[in-house]
């Protein structure tokens, strides 16, 4: 999808407009997303699994995206927000799973920089568009369910595009996040793909429904190849394809079971990644926190030396 060029496109040098990464996203998200058996939707049983396992549980049968039935794109294209949302359910669903739910990717274009409203509320510019990744209203197999997803993404030449975390002690835009994670394409970044470690459990984002989103190494595979002649033509061909997956939430704190919801978003953009400076709300705490103290030793300082002058002038008259 959008930003997992290689420099050999020049995108970086001529970046593309809104519109059109929208419009390229919207024609070639349906066909990433069918034909192809390798992506999934994971479940585990987070039930009776330690902090920290990999995988977070037994898993269940995974859900083949390859195999789900997809929504009329063209009605969910909302022109004013520059988005659009492709949803989908399993087409064979015995059990009724997915009876009153769906798993939804939205994707938007920004036509400016900015910050969404709601967390992880990550910088983004009109060289980035958002993808989100919502979990609504399924079944789920276990009173625990924990769910992941497999990723797959363009590597360049012979490499996986590199994973990067950065930390920050800021965290006024996501609570209690400190974390942003990266895919980078290239040293000097052609592409990129950068979240935060956190998914949610309720329409409400907050603290209170923020679960861990946990990235495992990627590894090059050969078993993405995509059959659609645009992605193929998109994207060349001889380019190697590369997986990783991402499983939200610990059997502990809250969780999909809470309301049968699970959100988590990404930014992907040409360039380099949007940066995000130390926030105006931080900065004004260090500057009490580092400049109280300072004030203190100034203040404390002048008093001494008050106190000194008035003490030589005392002598001096003595
Ligand atoms: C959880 O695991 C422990 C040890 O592996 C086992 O003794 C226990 O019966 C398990 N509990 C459940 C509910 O599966
Ligand atoms: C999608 O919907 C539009 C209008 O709503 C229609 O013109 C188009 O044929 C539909 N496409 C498919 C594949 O059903
Ligand atoms: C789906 O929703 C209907 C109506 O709210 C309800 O009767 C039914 O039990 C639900 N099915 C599942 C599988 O949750
Ligand atoms: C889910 O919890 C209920 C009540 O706590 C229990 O009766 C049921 O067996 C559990 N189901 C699974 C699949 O663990
Ligand atoms: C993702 O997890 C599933 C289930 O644990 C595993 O079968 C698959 O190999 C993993 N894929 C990658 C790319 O790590």
């Amino acid at each position: 999808m959008c930003g997992s060029e290689g420099p050999r496109r020049g995108w970086g040098r001529c970046a593309p407009s809104p519109m059109l990464l929208l419009s390229l996203l919207a024609s070639a998200a349906p066909l990433g997303l069918l034909g192809e058996e390798t992506r999934q939707l994971f479940e585990f049983d987070g039930a009776n699994t330690s902090e920290g396992a990999k995988p977070p549980g037994e898993p269940y049968p995974p859900y083949s995206l390859a195999k789900f039935s997809w929504n009329n794109i063209t009605d969910s294209l909302e022109p004013a927000t520059l988005s659009a949302t492709f949803r989908g359910r399993p087409t064979d669903d015995p059990t009724g799973a997915f009876a009153n739910g769906s798993l939804a990717f939205r994707v938007q274009a920004f036509s400016g920089s900015g910050r969404p409203d709601q967390p992880p509320r990550l910088l983004h510019s009109a060289d980035t568009c958002q993808l989100e990744v919502a979990l609504v209203g399924a079944s789920p197999r276990g009173n625990r369910s924990l769910f992941g997803l497999e990723v797959a993404t363009l590597g360049q030449g012979p490499d996986c595009p590199l994973m990067q975390e950065q930390h920050s002690i800021d965290d006024e835009y996501a609570p209690a996040v400190f974390q942003v994670n990266q895919l980078l394409w290239g040293s000097l970044p052609s592409g990129f793909v950068q979240w935060r470690p956190v998914a949610f459990s309720q329409r409400q984002r907050g603290r209170e429904s923020a679960l861990p989103c946990q990235a495992s190494p990627l590894h090059p595979s050969l078993a993405y190849l995509p059959q659609s002649p645009i992605v193929r033509a998109f994207f060349e061909s001889h380019n190697n394809f590369c997986a990783f997956n991402l499983t939200f939430g610990a059997s502990t704190g809250p969780g999909y079971w809470d309301a049968h919801y699970l959100s988590w978003s990404t930014l992907l953009g040409v360039g380099t990644p949007p940066l995000d400076t130390l926030s105006p709300l931080v900065l004004g705490i260090m500057a009490v926190a580092l400049g109280a103290p300072g004030l203190m030793l100034l203040a404390g300082g002048v008093f001494l030396l008050l106190g000194h002058r008035q003490c030589s002038e005392y002598q001096r008259i003595n």
